[in-house]
């Protein structure tokens, strides 16, 4: 069966960089098999995470959201890979970290959800717009030697 390969847009919010983790997180992501498209260290101006957040503008949460994200920097990067979008949000874990599976990055290193440590795009309209919000130069397109161990590409029919 021939898989979709998507790109994803994650952020590993202030809390992923001012703890150390942000390597080890994405080491998860490359170790399941994933490809960086793109990745960057970014200062988030208020323009940007309201751009980012527009969705959830007028929820009780949105004014913490906003300033939370511009806190202190973020890691940025687009991952690519088969189903990519849904291996992620399910790596990701739920949003409130007390009902994240063990398992899953929220489950493995959250406690409350404003510091959920992750972002990640919840469908293929929502990553594209954010992958061009965030990386408007345009992802980069390459392709890994391992790529045949590890996707369709290479398997058997
Ligand atoms: O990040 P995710 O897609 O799982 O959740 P969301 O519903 O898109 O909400 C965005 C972010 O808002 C979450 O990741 C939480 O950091 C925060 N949030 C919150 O603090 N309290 C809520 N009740 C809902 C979301
Ligand atoms: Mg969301």
């Amino acid at each position: 069966m021939t898989e979709i390969v998507q790109r994803t847009l994650i952020v590993l919010k202030p809390d992923a960089v001012q703890r150390g983790i942000a390597g080890e997180l994405l080491g998860r992501f490359e170790r399941r098999g994933l490809r960086f498209a793109a990745l960057r260290l970014v200062t988030v101006e208020r323009a940007l995470a309201e751009l980012h957040y527009a969705v959830h503008k007028g929820k009780f949460f949105y004014e913490d959201l906003v300033k939370t994200i511009s806190a202190s920097p973020v890691v940025a990067a687009v991952l690519e890979g088969p189903n990519a979008i849904a291996v992620v949000r399910a790596m990701v874990g739920a949003t409130r970290p007390h009902e994240a599976a063990p398992g899953t990055i929220r489950g493995d290193y959250a406690l409350v959800g404003l510091r959920n440590l992750v972002h990640a795009s919840d469908a293929p309209e929502t990553a594209a717009a954010e992958i061009a919000l965030w990386f408007p130069e345009g992802p980069i397109a390459y392709t890994r030697d391992v790529e045949r161990w590890m996707t369709d590409e290479g398997a058997p029919s």
